[in-house]
């Protein structure tokens, strides 16, 4: 609680409150919108989930063999080498991380896939790997996919701050194995696309029969579920038993209480109208929420009074997500840390309740991030199991659940609220590198499956 505190600061707090607070019957009723949408997207109706077959079940767990993995969607692009066991177990034989510039993001396919396939020549040398043999691959691109099989599919549209010209309505595997041709590189061949979610869902089920939910909360937001055939009445494939692995897009949910600050961020992304809930709880825009409550305080003269303040805060991105989670981590009585932070960003008259107002912004604007994330979760548990009688181990990956201060905990409260005594059947566990080792999976059967 901040004491002591103008009246002003204390109306504006409880405006900051009220529009960034979910209680539980906004959750509730988010649950239900969440079902209708789903519905309608299984069923082939305009929904903003768009409920993606993604050609995949989950795995045996007896899968095994040596892949190569790709992993394109957030800031870094990665080429992992991954062996399966057979067993459940799995490990990365080598890995390269290759930081993709904004430019390669932002300006032609060809860039962009010519980035790609001069990374895998990078790893390929780097870890004299023999050219004479042929590898299986699994392209783990995520974005929201039209998959026609499960080793191709078209970019609907891109998402996360990526623009490249000439991929949206294209198959992104051509695009991929244009790019290698033209590199000469020959020893490779591309057995499966995969979304991020669906390689976090595949590589936790591998080891965990109790997994049914893939969720990624990291630079983006989206989960993916294990759908039965008969229940996507969308679904034209041959195959009519079992179930299939759905890959939501739930970053685009639209049913969401949205403030002024949510609808100015979206008004100036680059994509507009779209993945509105990707733009409350991933890491990509939390830190971009947060700095323009605070330029907006600034602004009111309600916060950091120095020269320099209001020319700081006004810059775009000048508050990161990962800033945020070093402010909240802050527990010293002088805030030092925070004052570190504000200090190198150029602040100059720092005072002790600047800084516990940032403090309470950064938990306002997180909190909320948790709770939608969790109700979200709940609808799909609830969607399978609407009683929740059996277990569910929810695998997420995602450096806002890994590292964000208290992040998991806000989760879990939602649900407790929701559930009582049955909110211990959910467990949510870490799918670190899900993404990669996934993929391999994925690669496996579609390998074997051929
Ligand atoms: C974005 C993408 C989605 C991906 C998610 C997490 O929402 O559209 O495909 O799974 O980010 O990376």
């Amino acid at each position: 609680m901040i004491t002591s505190v103008p009246v002003a600061y204390e109306e504006f707090m409880s405006y900051l409150d009220k529009v960034f607070t979910i209680n539980e019957n906004d959750i509730k009723v988010m649950i239900k919108e969440f079902h209708s949408e789903m519905q309608k997207g299984l069923s082939g109706y305009e929904s903003s989930l768009k409920m993606i077959p993604s050609f995949v079940d989950r795995p045996e767990g007896s899968e095994r063999g040596k892949f190569i993995a790709l992993d394109l969607g957030g800031t870094n692009f990665r080429v992992l080498a991954v062996e399966l066991d057979g067993n459940g177990g799995s490990s990365v034989l080598a890995v390269s991380k290759f930081v993709i510039k904004h430019e390669c993001m932002t300006g032609t396919g060809k860039q962009l896939f010519n980035f790609i396939a001069d990374s895998i020549e990078t790893f390929l040398s780097d870890n004299e790997i023999d050219r004479t043999k042929i590898y299986d691959l699994a392209f783990t691109f995520s974005f929201p996919v039209e998959q026609t099989n499960v080793a191709a599919g078209t970019l609907i549209q891109w998402t996360k701050g990526f623009t490249a010209e000439g991929v949206v309505g294209e198959d992104v595997i051509v695009l991929l194995n244009e790019a290698l041709r033209s590199k000469n590189i020959n020893c490779i061949r591309v057995a499966a696309l995969a979304n991020d979610t669906v390689g976090t869902l595949v590589a936790k089920a591998y080891q965990d029969k109790n997994c049914d939910v893939g969720v990624i909360l990291g630079t983006g937001s989206n989960a993916c579920y294990p759908e039965k055939l008969t229940n996507i009445s969308k679904w034209r494939g041959v195959r009519k038993k079992g179930s299939m692995i759905i890959n939501m897009e739930w970053g685009n949910f639209c049913h969401l209480r949205r403030n002024c600050y949510d609808i100015d961020l979206d008004e100036e992304s680059n994509n507009p109208g779209y993945q509105y809930l990707e733009k409350i709880v991933s890491g990509m825009y939390l830190g971009e929420i947060t700095r323009r409550i605070v330029y907006d305080l600034v602004h009111r003269g309600l916060m950091f009074s120095g020269p320099n303040a209001r020319r700081i805060f006004a810059r775009k991105e000048s508050i990161e997500t990962k800033d945020m989670s070093l402010i909240q981590s802050d527990t010293t009585t002088n805030l030092g840390e925070i004052e570190e932070f504000l200090t190198e960003l150029g602040i100059t008259k720092i005072t002790l309740l600047d800084k516990k107002l940032l403090k309470k912004i950064c938990s306002l604007v997180s909190t909320r991030a948790a709770r939608v994330a969790a109700a979200a979760i709940s609808a799909v548990l609830s969607w399978l199991d609407p009683e929740l009688k059996d277990e569910h181990t929810v695998g997420i990956d995602g450096s806002l659940f890994e590292k964000y201060p208290d992040f998991s905990n806000t989760m879990s409260e939602v649900f407790k609220m929701l559930f009582n005594e049955k909110a211990k059947n959910i467990k949510m566990e870490l799918a670190k590198d899900g993404s990669g080792k996934g993929a391999a999976i994925i690669a496996a059967v579609a390998a074997s499956s051929e």
